[in-house]
């Protein structure tokens, strides 16, 4: 398309990026969005606005545009805990985190293990209409961890669920995850599993390192996670199915997830923010906003999920974005709920651990926040090439710029975020959803 000057054509076209680069490379280009699609790629400077109408113009020298992230674990907390986050306010900072889609985790009160609570998640995740999200259905009823949820009713509803996981809980039974992966198969549906043998686990608030030792806070050992790391790719290959592991915290975890790969299993795996960046070494002030399943482990296990998202072990980032009330938060360390924000700050958390130390160019930020959570959960339309007549799902970076992380600024409810105060590098400009801008130097834009 060459000009855009139809009565027509102009009245669909909405925004023009201008001088900004697509994945960080190449020449600067502007960039014409309307009708929800990307019409039209050319050189700097060569669209003219008067061409285009009634458009939005974005100036965007010196910014890398990446296909939209997408986020396969965070907590939005409703129905049920709307005093800490909503579809609405998680919805905005999942914007401003320059999210266009987000699967929102099923330990909701009440739980979504069915298709009444999986749709209105759905449902009013459209209403808000900031980003699409898309509900995570539980494996099994009420989270218990004893009988399997009807998974094919919530798959067939109007919210189609193609991710089941009790996170916060793992299915520890292992006759009934081979079940769910048995049952999930059938389905062409995903199992998450939150990878924690519980037995090891009992009263464990931190690492168990001596870190944990000295502070007297009660461990929680690796081989929790690894355990059933390696039992569930066991029952993967046998099932013939696939499964995905939540927030891996450990270096044996990469280890072992490396290990079923080479062997041909269908496991994939995400790694926290939190987690590449802090290690347990933070839980010297015992403040509750440091609580976190899995625990924030050591330096070395930090370094080694590091490489691992690299060398495209783990496969990508998800922020298991948990928000909690401050009474839930600001209490003895041991009765803190675990979990901490990461919506917002994801994207400059991985700058500052993966792309300003060499590990990623934008291209690998692309892969790991965008194009791999997309293809992992089977999402058509996120995380698909920037090019002519791809639908507009789009974040646009201002790799130069730097922020002071302020727990009330944030859009969410709650302020449980572990980087207050931290100055840190790359921020969002612009998110566009289907062609709109939904927030726009961090400013959200309700349909
Ligand atoms: O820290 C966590 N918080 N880990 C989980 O698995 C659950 C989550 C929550 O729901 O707060
Ligand atoms: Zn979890």
């Amino acid at each position: 398309m060459n000009s855009i000057n139809t009565q027509e054509e102009s009245s669909a076209v909405t925004v023009l990026i201008t001088g900004t680069r697509l994945y960080g490379e190449g020449d600067p280009v502007d960039v014409l969005i309307g009708d929800q699609q990307i019409l039209r790629i050319a050189p700097a400077g060569t669209i003219e606005q008067a061409d285009t109408g009634g458009v939005e113009l974005v100036e965007a020298a010196g910014t890398v545009l990446l296909p939209g992230f997408v986020d396969m674990h965070t907590h939005l907390r409703e129905p049920g805990r709307e005093d800490t986050e909503t579809i609405d306010s998680g919805s905005a900072a999942a914007a401003r985190g320059g999210y266009t889609a987000v699967f929102a985790m099923a330990n909701t009160d009440p739980v979504a293990d069915n298709a009444v609570v999986t749709d209105h998640v759905w449902a009013r995740g459209q209403e808000v209409g900031l980003v699409d999200v898309h509900p995570v259905g539980a494996i099994t009823k009420g989270l218990k961890g004893t009988e399997l949820a009807e998974m094919g009713v919530m798959a067939a509803s109007t919210g189609a669920v193609r991710l089941f996981s009790d996170d916060g809980h793992c299915v520890a039974d292992p006759l009934l995850m081979k079940r769910a992966l048995e049952y999930a198969t059938g389905l062409g549906v995903l199992i998450a599993q939150h990878a924690e043998e519980p037995r090891l686990t009992e009263g464990a608030v931190a690492h168990d390192g001596p870190t944990a030792a000295r502070l007297g806070l009660a461990g929680w050992p690796r081989a929790a996670e690894e355990s059933i790391v390696i039992r569930d790719a066991l029952l993967a290959r046998d099932a013939g199915a696939r499964v995905h592991i939540c927030h891996a915290s450990t270096a044996g975890s990469v280890e072992l997830i490396r290990w079923a790969k080479n062997q041909g299993i269908s496991i994939t795996a995400e790694v926290t923010p939190h987690h590449l960046l802090l290690d347990d070494s933070r839980l010297e002030t015992y403040d509750g906003v440091n609580r976190v399943n899995p625990p924030l482990r050591e330096a070395s296990d930090a370094q080694a999920l590091r490489a691992a998202l690299a060398e495209g072990v783990i496969d990508c980032v998800a922020t298991d974005h948990a928000p909690h009330a401050e009474q839930d938060k600001c209490c003895e360390f041991s009765q803190a709920r675990p979990g901490m924000l990461g919506l917002e700050t994801a994207l400059s958390v991985i700058v500052e651990t993966m792309v300003n130390p060499g590990l990623l160019d934008w291209r690998g930020v692309a892969k790991v926040m965008s194009e791999r959570p997309a293809e992992i959960t089977g999402l058509p339309d996120q995380g698909q090439p920037i090019a002519e007549g791809e639908l507009a799902n789009l974040t646009l970076i201002d790799p130069s710029a730097t922020w002071t992380v302020s727990g009330p600024e944030l859009a969410s409810v709650s302020d449980n975020t572990p980087f207050e105060g931290l100055e840190l590098p790359g921020q969002v400009r612009a998110t566009i959803l289907r062609g709109r801008l939904t927030v726009v130097n961090g400013k959200v834009r309700p349909l």
